[in-house]
């Protein structure tokens, strides 16, 4: 016997639907933008080695977790956290967990939104070709003058979040689902194509080896945190995405199953967003530590160049903002369930009502890339976006480990191993072994040990 539970919010209409919808999640900003330039920043093949590590060790079997809580609470995580410890006979304070995620929600969504209008922003930049044989000097010029002026990111910023807002108001299958199926094998098809222009003109090799041989020496302790928070960001982990998503998942289908597929590919993207930047980074001189503008550096250069450059650096930004929108839409999608369970709001007024906090939480973001922009140093990184840089940190490196250790904890620890094995569908055999052991001991212990050696204590 699986969950008796029904979600009020619908039902994902098949197990394919459930695998784009959160493989939508997953692939984002966090894979095309995010994974390129802290791999350049933190020092290349060790740092990608650490991440890589993560996913396999941490990222999955936390998955694995988060979806199965989900399907068995099937409600938003707070009410899903609070009826799962009753039902395990403890507290309602795992209540707060989710609290905690909705905060994290809310802060991620208020600069990914900003920086999905950077896409935006540079979709309608591709079509007008101002990318033609731009040089990595114009390029810096052009995105220096686009995140100095706050009006156009607001403006930018502001479409994006009306978007989010109104695929979340119309609910699991005719909002999320329709949205996702037909976005992720255009934006494959596109990253082949720029890895075969890399492999043609740019320094592939040398892309290569700074993506893939590692060199310990670079590997600071904080950049073994801003890896292992990667992990999270990019699975989506941490916050109850996956759990509300997984709360929409048929009975029948197998977890574990669907969680690899889903962090096969997400990382799979990333390395090939990788593979198509490095290369072009290298044949034009830049500093692969350029920081956050490093796709808006590069990409640009390389469509530049290439016959038809124009139309497919169009669709390649386009592409971006619709995996950014199926991402962020599972950044309020828990806030949102959880306003229509306990507020009996409609999902519309829920979905403009979160929105409106992330949007008003963005104009930080806007305003730390030029009016309040300050430095400081991070893991022997100068970071010159003040509280941009202050939000990403605190989310990715210590909200979704710390959400990530609760959900381990309690899905190892706190359900019975009777209840967990009935929900994953799985025989007492090694697989559910092996997942086991990583959710009790490995992953926690992982997290704990990334934690306490940055602040030293190990
Ligand atoms: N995973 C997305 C990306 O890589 C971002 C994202 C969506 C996310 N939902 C999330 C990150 C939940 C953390 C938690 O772009």
């Amino acid at each position: 016997m699986s969950s008796p539970r029904r979600s009020i919010h619908g039902q994902w209409s098949s197990r394919l639907a459930f695998v784009l919808a959160a493989t939508g999640s997953a692939v984002g900003l966090g894979n095309i933008w995010k994974f390129p330039y802290i791999t350049g920043e933190y020092g290349g093949g060790a740092f990608v080695l650490v991440y890589l590590l993560c996913i396999a060790v941490i990222g999955v079997p936390i998955m694995i977790a988060e979806v199965l809580r989900g399907r068995r609470g099937r409600q938003s995580p707070m009410n899903t956290m609070r009826d799962l410890a009753h039902e395990a006979g403890r507290n309602s304070i795992w209540r707060w967990i989710g609290w905690m995620g909705v905060l994290a929600g809310f802060l991620i969504l208020s600069y990914y939104s900003v920086v999905a209008g950077v896409a935006l922003g540079y979709t309608v930049r591709a079509g007008l070709g101002s990318f033609e044989a731009v040089s990595s000097a114009g390029a810096h010029a052009l995105f220096k003058e686009f995140i100095g002026d706050p009006e156009r990111l607001l403006a930018w910023h502001t479409l994006f979040m009306v978007m989010t807002m109104v695929v979340v108001s119309r609910g699991v299958r005719s909002g999320l689902e329709r949205a996702v199926t037909f976005l992720m094998p255009g934006l494959f098809i596109i990253l082949v194509l720029l890895i075969g222009y890399a492999m043609a003109q740019g320094q592939f090799m040398e892309g290569l080896r700074f993506m893939f041989a590692p060199d310990f020496s670079k590997l600071s302790s904080e950049a073994v945190l801003v890896a292992m928070g990667h992990a999270f960001f990019t699975l989506s982990l941490g916050m109850g995405a996956i759990m509300m998503y997984g709360s929409y998942l048929s009975s029948k289908t197998s977890i574990t199953r669907v969680c690899i597929t889903v962090a096969g590919l997400d990382t799979l993207v990333a390395l090939m967003a990788g593979l198509a930047i490095f290369p072009i980074v290298f044949a034009n001189a830049m500093d692969p530590g350029a920081g956050f503008g490093l796709v808006f550096l590069s990409l640009p250069i390389a469509f530049g160049q290439m016959p038809m450059g124009t139309l497919f650096a169009t669709l390649f930004f386009l592409l971006l903002v619709f995996a950014a929108w199926s991402s962020a839409i599972s950044l309020i999608e828990p806030a949102v369930a959880w306003l229509v369970e306990n507020h009996g709001m409609g999902r519309g007024r829920a979905s403009v009502l979160v929105g409106g906090i992330a949007w008003a939480l963005g104009l930080v973001t806007v305003l730390s890339f030029n009016h309040w922009a300050f430095e400081f140093r991070f893991a022997g990184q100068v970071k010159e976006t003040g509280m941009f840089d202050v939000l990403d940190i605190l989310t990715s490196s210590i909200m979704l480990p710390l959400g990530g250790l609760f959900i381990a904890i309690f899905a190892g620890w706190i359900m019975t191993r009777k209840s967990v094995r009935e929900e994953l569908r799985l025989e007492d055999g090694p697989g559910f072994k092996l997942w086991y052991v990583l959710v009790r001991f490995v992953a926690p212990i992982g997290i704990l040990v990334v934690f306490l050696n940055l602040i030293g204590l190990i």
